[in-house]
This record gives C-alpha cells, structure tokens and sequence, in this order.
C-alpha cells in the first residue's frame, strides 16, 4: 500500500430526510450556500490538498450531482457566444477542477455500505472519505493535516471535535488515550455509534473526515447492520481497531453539518460575510435587522 493519498470518497447517497421537503427532488448535496452547491465546497476541498480523483457515491434521483461536475457544451458555447468570459471560466474550472467519478449505493443501508460500494474503484490503496453535506473551512486545514498525519504513520486517521452532552446521541463517539508526542493526535481505542450521553465513552464525535487504510474495506464487508438496521461506518472502525491502529485528529471549529437547517443557515451566512461582492452589504443588513425586533 503507498502512503499517498490521491483518492476521495463523497458519499452522497443518503435519503435527507432531515432537510425535507428541499430535498424530495433536489439531493440536498446540492442544495446552494450562496451561489454553489455544497457538495462542490467538497470537491474542492479534496482538490485543495492535492486530491484529483474523486469517487462520489450516489443513488436514485442524485442525477444532478453528476451533470454538476460534467462539462456542458451548449452552456459554454452560450457563454462565449455571448463574451461572458468570467462565467465561462468559472465553469470550465469546475469541470476541471478534478476527475468525477460517480457509482451508485443502489439502496441508501448506511454510510458504511456507501464507503464499501467504493472498494473496486479505491482498490488497495488509501483513501479520504468526505461526507457530501458536511462543509469545512479550508482555512481551518482539517484534511491537510490529517492527510500529513496519515503520511507519516500509514494508518487510518479519522476527525474528532468536541461536543456538548446534549448533541453525543447524534454521531458516532470515540475512547481516546493522548499520544503524548506532540503531534495533537489521540490513539482512538473504542468507537460507539450515538450512544447515549451517560453510556459514551468521551465528548468526542466523528465529524465528516476520514482517510482510511484499504483495510476498511474488508472490515465493512464483516460489518452486519447495526444502529437503525444500517451497515454502520463507526461499526467497521470499531474492527479494525482490533487489527490495526487508528488515529484522531482533534479540531474545534469551522465544520457545519449541511444536512441539519440550522447549520446550513449559519454556514451560508458566513460564506456569504466573507464574499468581496456580498459580504459588507450583507453585513449592513443583518446589523440594521439584528436591532429590530
Ligand atoms: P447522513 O446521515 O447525514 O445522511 O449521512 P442522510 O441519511 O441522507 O440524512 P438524514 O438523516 O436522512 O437527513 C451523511 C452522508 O452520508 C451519505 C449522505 O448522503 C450524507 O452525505 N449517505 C448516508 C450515503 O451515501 N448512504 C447512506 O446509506 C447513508
């Protein structure tokens, strides 16, 4: 196995039901913050540290993330007819922005089915797995220090942050020891899917990022469905621990869950402060607004 880490996974195959009724017939992968869909923030963000073939994982009615990354020729030729250079560009950089490749889960039995359907295009190598509605910062460089954390140590590193008690029961949670060396890693020792808050092992929750050893795949497929009769992720992690070390990399901010209303309202916000052309408008506004009732 090389330690270069080349390769993505995005799944984008979940039901969405917690952003109903936007995400009936929209995937909500593609639901804009702004003017871009999120599941582009990821793709980006896998490009940003040097990643260009990507793998998204789709299912049934997900069609539009495929057409997203495709070229569009007749768009194009509409743009440069027209002389909109800058239009043109930004979507001939899009579809360039790195190889797309798309499979389907067939049936959405959890995120850890969805990252196994990844196995034949993954091969026997290390892979990032990115969940399709979860939005990072790149300038917090979550993944580029996970990935530098993997290349050093050739084993599976995945994101830990902090949660309040209340918030434990919604994601998978880790038992961790320091490694005391001054990387900021942990050694993950256990790994629980939502327990409950007096049942978990620390406040530490995955959160979105993974870069994965090919050893995940052989796990996932002993993996038998578990939390809501799903093959879960968190379940396969919990085996490989058996065999092999697995790392956690800290971090405190700068994720927002798009699948969720509120996070996605805060992330848009904020992308939308930190725009040239609508960030202080935006900002005038929300001040003026703010102090109304
Ligand atoms: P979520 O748990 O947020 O997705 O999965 P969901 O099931 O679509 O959401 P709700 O709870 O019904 O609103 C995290 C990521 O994993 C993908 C989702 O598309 C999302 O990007 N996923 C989840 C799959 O690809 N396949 C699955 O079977 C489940």
């Amino acid at each position: 196995m090389s330690s270069r880490v080349t390769k993505a996974v995005i799944p984008a195959a979940g039901l969405g039901t917690r952003f109903l009724p936007a995400s009936k017939a929209v995937p909500k992968e593609m639901l804009a913050l702004v003017d871009k869909p999120a599941i582009q923030y990821v793709v980006e963000e896998a490009a940003g540290v040097g990643i260009d073939d990507v793998l998204v994982i789709t299912g049934r009615g997900k069609g539009a993330i495929e057409d997203h990354f495709d070229r569009s020729p007749e768009l194009e030729s509409h743009l440069e007819a027209g002389g909109k250079t800058s239009e043109l560009d930004m979507l001939r950089a899009l579809s360039s922005l790195a190889r797309v490749h798309t499979v389907r889960q067939g049936e959405a039995r959890g995120l850890g089915h969805a990252v196994g359907t990844a196995r034949a295009h993954v091969g026997d190598e290390p892979f990032a797995v990115l969940l399709g509605d979860d939005i990072m910062d790149p300038e917090v460089g979550v993944l580029a220090g996970m990935i530098r954390a993997f290349e050093q140590r050739g084993r599976t590193v995945i994101a830990l942050r902090r949660v309040p008690p209340e918030q434990i029961p919604l994601y998978g949670c880790a038992a961790v020891e320091p490694l005391g060396d001054g990387s900021g890693l942990v050694r993950v020792l256990d790994v629980v899917e939502k327990p409950a808050p007096e049942d978990a092992p620390s406040d530490l929750a995955m959160m979105g990022r993974y870069v994965f050893t090919p050893s995940i795949f052989a796990e996932i497929e002993r993996t038998p469905p578990g939390r809501g009769g799903e093959i879960q992720v968190t379940d396969a992690i919990r085996s490989l621990i058996a065999s092999e070390e697995v790392y956690g990399y800290p971090f405190e901010d700068g994720r927002y869950d798009v699948g969720n209303k509120a996070d996605y309202l805060r992330a848009t916000v904020e992308l939308a402060l930190r725009r040239e052309d609508l960030g202080p408008g935006l900002r005038e506004w929300l001040v003026e607004r703010l102090g109304r009732p």
